[in-house]
Formats: C-alpha cells, sequence, structure tokens
C-alpha cells in the first residue's frame, strides 16, 4: 500500500517500533491500546455538533461498545452530561459504578426477564421497550412514570445484512401499525410521560439515511401524539452512526449530519408551537471505535492452500471479523507503508476454520515475533471477547498524556476458573 493510501488518527503510534515493543514486553500480547485523546475528542466533536443543532438533548454512549470503567470515567470526567444507552444489568451495574446520573440513562432490552425489568425500572429514568408483552409484564411489577416503545418502522440499514436492526427480519421493535397499542395500554394505567425510540442498524455513513430514518420516526411520533392525545418527552434516533473501517471509505461529517438531522427536527417540533421534546442518540462506535487497537504478534506463518500469518490475538480476543467478516485495516508495526509482498489470512490459535482477522488481505511480508496492530476496535472490540478454548481475556491498557497505564489486567486461568466448583479435584 503507498503511503499516501494509508489513514488512521492512530497510525503515529502504530509506525513507532520502539514505542509498541515497549508496550508489547511491558503488558504481553495481546492487548488493547486505546488512545485518550483521541477518545475524548471524537466526544467533544460529537457534542458540539449537537449542541449546535439541538437546545435539548442526551448523547447516551452505547456501553455494549466498550464498558471500561476507567475510560468510561474518562468520558464522564470530560463531558459530565454523558449518558448511557444500556442493554442488561451489566450495563445498569456499570452505569452506576462509574457514576453516569440515572436520569440519563436509557434501557432498552429485548424479552427481558421479570428480573430483569424490575432491575431496569429502578436503575434508569428512561425505559425503552421492545415490545406490548414487555409492558404487560413491567406493569404486573410497576406502572413506570414513564415509558418509550421501540418503533421497527418497516426498514433499516447498516454496513451489512447482519448489524440491520429493523425491517421485516429484524427481531426488534415493534412494527408501525401495532406500537399504538403499546402506547394505549400504558396510557390505559395512567402512565403520563412517553418516549420513542428507533434504532435501525449499526454502521451507516450516509447523512441522508439518518435525516429518512428521523423523518420516519416523527411522522409516527406525530401520529401517535394526535391519535392519544400527549406530547412525547423524548425522542431517540439510537446509534449507528458509522465510522470508517474501509480505507476507501469517508467518515460521517458529523457538523453537517446534526445541522441536517436539527433542521429536520424542528420541522416538526417549533419552539413556537409547543414543547419540544428532548433529542437523544445512542452512539457507541462513533465515539470509540478509533480510539483502540489490538497489539498482537505474529506466532507463525504457514504456506498451505493459502498463507496464513498466526497471531497471539484470535476470535476470542476480537470476534468481529469471524462473527460478521468484518474488514479491519491491519498494519505492521514500525512498517505500516512498507510494501506489499504477501497476500494471506490473518487467524489466531482457536480450534475453529472461522478463527480469522482478516482474509486474502495484502500485506507486507512478516517474520514470527513482528508485531502487526489491528485498527478500529475500540466499539465491540474488548466487550466481545471471550474465553473459547479456555483462553484468558487480553489486557487493557491506555495512553494518556504520552504514557501508559494498565486499565484492565491480563485475565488469568485462576480467574477462568474462580467460581467454579472442583469436585475435590484441584491439584488433587
Ligand atoms: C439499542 C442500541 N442503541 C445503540 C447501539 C449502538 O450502535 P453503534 O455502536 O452502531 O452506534 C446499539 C448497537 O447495536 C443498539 O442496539
Amino acid at each position: 500500500m503507498a503511503t499516501s493510501e494509508i489513514k488512521h488518527p492512530l497510525l503515529p503510534f502504530v509506525a513507532d517500533d520502539g514505542a509498541m515493543e515497549e508496550l508489547a514486553q511491558q503488558y504481553g500480547t495481546p492487548v488493547y491500546v486505546y488512545d485518550g485523546e483521541q477518545l475524548l475528542s471524537n466526544l467533544t466533536h460529537l457534542d458540539n455538533a449537537l449542541s449546535s443543532a439541538f437546545s435539548l438533548y442526551q448523547i447516551c454512549f452505547a456501553l455494549k461498545a466498550n464498558t471500561n470503567p476507567h475510560l468510561l470515567s474518562l468520558m464522564k470526567e470530560s463531558l459530565p452530561t454523558l449518558g448511557a444507552d444500556c442493554s442488561s444489568p451489566g450495563e445498569l451495574y456499570i452505569a452506576d459504578e462509574v457514576g453516569i446520573d440515572r436520569e440519563r440513562r436509557i434501557y432498552t432490552g429485548n424479552y427481558e426477564s421479570t428480573e430483569e425489568l424490575k432491575l431496569a425500572i429502578e436503575s434508569a429514568e428512561h425505559l425503552n421497550l421492545d415490545d406490548i408483552t414487555s409492558y404487560e409484564r413491567l406493569s404486573r411489577i410497576a406502572v413506570p412514570k414513564q415509558i418509550s416503545f421501540r418503533l421497527n418502522p418497516g426498514f433499516g440499514s447498516g454496513s451489512f445484512p447482519e448489524v440491520v436492526t429493523a425491517g421485516k427480519e429484524a427481531k426488534f421493535g415493534i412494527p408501525e401499525e401495532k406500537i399504538v397499542n403499546a402506547y394505549r395500554l400504558a396510557q390505559k394505567d395512567g402512565v403520563k410521560s412517553f418516549g420513542i425510540q428507533c434504532m435501525s442498524g449499526s454502521g451507516n455513513l450516509d447523512s441522508d439515511y439518518f435525516v429518512h430514518l428521523l423523518t420516519a420516526i416523527l411522522e409516527n411520533a406525530r401520529r401517535l401524539e394526535k391519535k392519544l392525545g400527549f406530547s412525547f418527552s423524548f425522542i431517540s434516533l439510537g446509534g449507528g452512526y458509522g465510522v470508517p473501517y474501509e480505507n476507501d471509505q469517508e467518515p460521517l461529517d458529523l457538523d453537517d449530519l446534526f445541522g441536517k438531522l436539527g433542521k429536520t427536527f424542528h420541522e416538526f417540533y417549533n419552539p413556537a408551537n409547543g414543547p419540544v421534546p428532548k433529542f437523544m442518540i445512542e452512539p457507541g462506535k462513533i465515539i470509540i471505535a478509533d480510539a483502540g487497537f489490538l497489539l498482537t504478534r505474529v506466532t507463525g506463518i504457514k504456506e498451505s492452500y493459502k498463507n496464513f500469518v498466526g497471531l497471539d490475538a484470535g476470535m476470542n480476543t476480537f470476534l468481529r471479523p469471524a462473527l460478521y467478516k468484518t474488514y479491519h485495516k491491519i498494519f505492521k508495526v514500525g512498517e505500516p507503508d512498507a510494501p506489499e509482498g504477501l497476500v494471506a489470512d490473518f487467524t489466531g490459535g482457536i480450534c475453529e476454520n472461522t478463527d480469522r482477522l482478516a482474509t486474502d488481505r495484502s500485506f507486507p511480508e512478516v517474520e514470527e515475533g513482528d508485531l502487526v496492530a489491528v485498527m478500529d476496535v475500540g466499539a465491540y472490540g474488548f466487550s466481545m471477547a471471550n474465553q473459547y478454548n479456555t483462553r484468558p481475556k487480553p489486557a487493557e491498557v491506555l495512553i494518556e498524556n504520552g504514557k501508559s497505564h494498565l486499565i484492565r489486567r491480563r485475565e488469568t486461568m485462576e480467574d477462568i476458573f474462580s467460581h467454579t466448583d472442583w469436585n475435590g479435584s484441584k491439584n488433587g
């Protein structure tokens, strides 16, 4: 790849062979490395874009993207109004622990158990339900002060089909023609405050798509308000703001995007004509994806029917490519712009043939022991890591003001088995 084609905000890190070798020696590999500056600059940029377009808005960071407590508290320190989009009891727990205000949390579950709903009603101001039956389960526990429902407008969009979360094939949300019954039931129970939410897919890079989606949500909101005689207190457009994982993709222009969304929103809700609902978003990738890379070492090179570069990171460390066949830039540490002399699949040591971090990738020649960096893993990287093949999860390191800190130590074998019963067999 010619130097001019290589683009990434964290390129200066991975081009520094000495610093990366030092990190690898100090913390071991594979290791997730985050740049605090990139993370906070993404957050500030997003907040500025929203504040220019909306007077009442809330950013709820999608915790499923990354729940490292140190990173969350850093974000909260930088933006005290930061909220959280939680989708599990664990995400509510960590929102509490890092001090994200209850009033700034939205809970979107699906197929929630009664226990989960009980916890959600206690721990999140905005409860966003995926079905009328969820509301029925909830109302047997308590009638909430406020309720929101997740709209499925009949279409969705994502960077590939597996991450489209609305439309006829999606398991999420309530169809347009059915959602009125959910609000009506809640209204009958005495609920007075309402929200509406839609999350239609992840990885969208086309600002016009978001305008199209927001228009569909607003048309539904207006129809429901007219039919049921209430006014929405919030409208959430969900997450799904994409990042350029691939070389030929351009980043979203956030000022342009939220400028257009603000204009669309205020065509429906004009402050001169009455109360304006709070505009909410639930971004994950756009805040944290490009702020993290995975530093991993080449453990073996094999020439088979095709070439393989074996790494100490696999689908257990970073699942997205195996799960979705996603493309992530990979750079040779120290020489990201070296001429490509190799076409290979990048794989780990997992006993699965889907264990891939890249397929048929043109790459500079590498040797055993070389370091490579897998880019844009800050979102859905560590949070999807797993212990398959009984391999401990990796460490996480933050670079801040030129210094590195361990923000999650590498898991040990003892950690993996710490809560199991040994039937007397341990060391026996
Ligand atoms: C309800 C909800 N909100 C927000 C997000 C965040 O999406 P993204 O990281 O694409 O912004 C997701 C991701 O799946 C989601 O399910």
